[in-house]
């Protein structure tokens, strides 16, 4: 949801922002731009589109540019105008000395840009963004100092804003600005450097200092001094920046997905090996003490968005059947604009992959303003989730690059059955012979998932049959019902094709009336749950309208049946553990559909992987 950069230093500032940008384009790909102090001028380059169009904006002239060492940029999810060149960041103060680059939004920009306007400021984007350049370029004239001008502005914004700042005037900063979006500042030997995230800074700095909401960073090229809006320092602590290069390349993989999606058995093995050490032993999560995580609680909610919260509906299923509490799931979204009982009987589990989603930050600060206890499930323990939260399971999933999540979904679900587990155990609400049966089973998951990350083949046959269809229906009961929705959302968001997740049941109360032979349907159907017989004659419902049938299941059998177009192999699991299994072959469909279809798998259209407005 757009991602900044600056930098400072002797090196090669295009070659550094544009490095940085690359590792940050899954926040936004609607336009790129740089602004580079070039000699004691600023030099803008903006291009519509990928950061590619900027590459070739910028190859045209590097030849004749000499930049210093100072610059800034920015990828650009539009919010405020649409994805055109007008729009694109950098944006320039009007005589053309003072850039700036935002992620978030201005919430008060239209009377702010009325004021600016009846003081003869011209405005050429549609932006929220602009009416900070200029705000900051107004206070400059006043007082003649750049840190004085952006305090005096920033505390006229109301809003999301991470900001990158250059002027012309005051070539030795670039001043970084953080409120409610994600934004740190990287420091290096001789050099230093600010971004959105992480992945831009790898390899570059040494150190990082991670700002908070409502602080400013001076940033010179040997030395970082940081503020907040009242102009007072804040002593800050560099932390050292672990993360080698190899964390973020492809490993020889042609998409990120796809490598995202094969490093599932080592992620889950991982947590296995950390948190279930033995099975005779409780479950151990990182400082998470059940018995103090649900003191005096009686009720659970969880808050998420997109993949998220389907992990969050698998949770449900798990905690209401292994710890009996009644648990609740809210789409963040939705939590933070209708009348909840949330109170300080209620634990809250907040779950983000980035762990920077505004709704679901905004919704946890509402839930712990309610008294609420706050846990926070994330990939991402340097992010903003954090600071909203009492308690924080990691998900350990490494970094996660590709928009569309997979790995991160996976990692989810084994944390949260984890945490049934282990609240279970702690509240004594299974038979400790069945917890200990559970932990076994959860053992055999890795060597499950790469059996069916071995066999994929088959999946990539059936991707290739039905490549061509323009609709598809997932259907699923119970706690696979999260698979069907987590499966159609997969396919809709990386190849745009019309995919609806339903549970089985509900298909002959309206979605049955699209079927056809041009809708296949894609069914989860295990044996040993309850409903299998139920799924088995909604399948038969679907024949008899002659849609094609795809089953994922572990029943070999269903291949002889002549209603099955092709049967997707699963190992056998519990129901219970099932949908980490059936989500793999519903990750691999869309994924070699979407390769067939020839999308950007990695960076779908209109996404992005970090939505940080509301
Ligand atoms: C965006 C991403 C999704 C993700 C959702 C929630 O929409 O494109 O892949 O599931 O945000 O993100 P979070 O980081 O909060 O899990």
């Amino acid at each position: 949801m757009c991602g900044i950069v600056g930098y400072i230093g002797n090196n090669a500032v295009e070659e550094v922002l544009l490095d940085g940008l690359k590792n940050l384009e899954y926040r936004g790909y609607d336009s790129a731009g740089v602004a580079l102090n070039d000699n004691g001028s600023i030099d803008v380059f903006r291009a519509e589109g990928k950061l590619n169009n900027l590459y070739d904006v910028l190859a045209g002239v590097r030849a004749r540019v000499h930049h210093s060492g100072q610059g800034i940029g920015h990828i650009r999810w539009a919010t405020h105008g649409g994805a055109t060149l007008d729009n694109a960041h950098p944006h320039k103060s009007n005589d053309g000395k003072l850039a700036l680059v935002h992620n978030g939004i201005i919430e008060n920009f239209e009377t702010l840009k009325a004021q600016l306007q009846q003081k003869g400021y011209h405005f050429f984007s549609q932006t929220d963004t602009e009416t900070a350049v200029h705000l900051i370029d107004d206070e400059y004239k006043q007082c003649g100092s750049l840190e004085a001008a952006v305090i005096r502005a920033v505390n006229q914004l109301k809003g999301a804003f991470a900001f990158c700042i250059m002027h012309q005037n005051e070539p030795d900063k670039i001043i970084a600005v953080r409120k409610n979006a994600p934004l740190i500042v990287g420091l290096g030997h001789d050099e230093n450097f600010i971004a959105s995230d992480i992945p831009a800074l790898v390899g570059k700095a040494e150190k990082i200092i991670y700002l908070d909401d409502n602080e400013l960073a001076i940033v010179r090229q040997n030395d970082v001094t940081v503020k907040n809006f009242n102009g007072q320092v804040i002593s800050k602590r560099a932390e050292p920046l672990s993360l080698e290069p190899e964390a973020i390349s492809k490993r020889g993989y042609k998409h990120f997905m796809l490598k995202e999606i094969n490093e599932q058995p080592d992620i889950i093995r991982g947590q296995l090996a950390l948190r279930l050490p033995d099975v005779n032993r409780p479950v151990v999560l990182e400082g998470i003490n059940p018995a103090v995580l649900t003191a005096g609680i009686r009720r659970v909610e969880i808050i998420a968005c997109g993949t998220s919260l389907h992990a969050a509906a698998v949770a449900r299923y798990v905690m209401e059947s292994l710890c009996r509490i009644p648990v609740s799931v809210e789409a963040a979204s939705e939590y933070i604009y209708q009348p909840h009982l949330t109170d300080a009987q209620t634990l809250v589990v907040g779950i983000s992959q980035s762990g920077e989603t505004a709704d679901t930050l905004t919704a946890l600060k509402q839930a712990r303003a309610a008294g609420a206890r706050i846990l926070a499930l994330t990939n991402r323990e340097d992010s903003s989730i954090v600071r909203c939260a009492d308690m924080v399971l990691p998900l350990k999933a490494g970094i996660e690059v590709s928009v569309a999540a997979t790995k991160s979904y996976t990692a989810q679900l084994m944390s949260l059955y984890l945490l049934a587990l282990s609240i279970a155990e702690a509240g004594k609400t299974l038979p400790a012979e069945e917890i200990l049966s559970l932990k076994r089973e959860l053992l055999q998951i890795p060597a499950k998932l790469e059996e069916i990350l071995s066999n994929s083949g088959e999946i990539q046959q059936c991707a290739l049959k039905f490549s061509s269809f323009k609709n598809f229906v997932f259907m699923a009961r119970g706690v696979n019902l999260a698979s069907a929705l987590e499966g159609a959302l997969k396919l809709k968001e990386i190849s745009y094709i019309n995919a609806n997740g339903y549970a089985a049941g509900e298909l002959k109360h309206g979605p049955i009336a699209l079927l056809d032979e041009h809708m296949p349907v894609v069914a989860v159907l295990i044996p040993g749950s309850q409903t299998y017989d139920k799924m088995l004659s909604n399948c038969e419902e679907v024949y008899a309208r002659k849609a094609r049938l795809i089953a994922v299941s572990p029943v070999e059998d269903l291949r002889q049946k002549a209603m099955f177009d092709t049967v997707l192999l699963i190992p056998h699991c519990r129901e219970i553990f099932s949908p980490l299994l059936v989500n793999i072959p519903l990750q691999l469909l869309a994924y070699y559909i979407a390769d067939n279809l020839g999308r950007e798998v990695d960076q779908p259209r209109n996404l992005a992987k970090s939505v940080t407005v509301e």
